[in-house]
């Protein structure tokens, strides 16, 4: 029998792929979510190996039309657990940075992930229980040179998640923020590539470690911040 539901945003590849795969190896089910739709097929072939079902929505996330779809689903399908996972890197100096830049990486990253928490939260309240994991960045923590509007993204990310706290646990709902440091995926390509890629962490055992933070009764687990151990 399912232990429940999980919707996973970004789950064609990457960490969201990895953690698709970890719930799904433990009898939940899943929605998964990405822009291709071809990876996220491959995604659902693997899931399903495991007998849960399976559903799949694809669509751009800064297009209003996917989040109230995602929404819709959400209800139908009676969700646990909404992991906001899909996101884009950018690295430029302030001054090179286009403005359609600026809107795409705030517009994938923040207003989003907002727009969609707000509706399925919204849900949640009324089933006065969930879970909501925000994949936020050590880059969401501290931040370095070229990586002004990322860090504008995962730092509004970090107030959003944290204000949103305050609100939910005392009304049943947990709010868990993630930070991880670098990872091998493909997260890196938009901006030509990372160096030491080879010392990243590795998706699977992120997966492994955020899973075994969900499905406790007593304990509220806050934030997580995952470090590669080699720099
Ligand atoms: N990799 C790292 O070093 C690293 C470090 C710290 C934090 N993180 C965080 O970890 C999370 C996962 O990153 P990852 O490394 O797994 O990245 P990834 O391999 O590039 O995967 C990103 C996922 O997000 C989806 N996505 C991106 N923009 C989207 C949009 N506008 N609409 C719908 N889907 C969208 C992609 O879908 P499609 O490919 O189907 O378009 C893909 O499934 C992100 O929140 C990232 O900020 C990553």
């Amino acid at each position: 029998m399912s232990k429940g539901t999980v919707l996973i945003t970004g789950s064609s590849k990457g960490l969201g792929r990895a953690l698709a795969l970890k719930f799904s190896k433990n009898n939940y089910s899943l929605i998964l979510h990405g822009r291709n739709k071809g990876d996220l097929e491959s995604v659902k072939k693997e899931v399903c190996k495991s007998g849960v079902e399976c559903i799949v929505l694809a669509g751009d996330l800064k297009e209003n039309k996917t989040i109230v779809r995602l929404a819709e689903l959400v209800e139908q399908k009676e969700i646990d657990i909404l992991i906001n996972n899909a996101a884009i890197m950018s690295k430029a100096l302030v001054e090179k940075i286009e403005d359609s830049e600026v809107d795409e990486v705030i517009n994938s990253n923040l207003m989003s992930v907002i727009k969609l928490t707000k509706r399925i939260y919204s849900y949640f309240l009324t089933k006065k229980s969930g879970m909501i994991i925000q994949i936020n960045s050590t880059g969401g923590l501290d931040t370095s040179i070229e990586h002004g509007v990322y860090a504008a993204s995962k730092y509004g990310l970090k107030g959003f998640t944290d204000a949103l706290r305050i609100e939910a646990r005392p009304r049943g709902i947990r709010v868990l923020g993630v930070y991880p440091g670098g990872m091998r995926t493909t997260f890196h390509n938009r901006v030509g590539g990372k160096k030491d890629s080879d010392k990243a962490m590795d998706v699977e055992e992120v997966a492994e470690i955020i899973f075994n933070l969900v499905g406790y009764d007593s304990v509220h687990v806050k934030d997580i911040v995952l470090e590669r151990m080699y720099r």
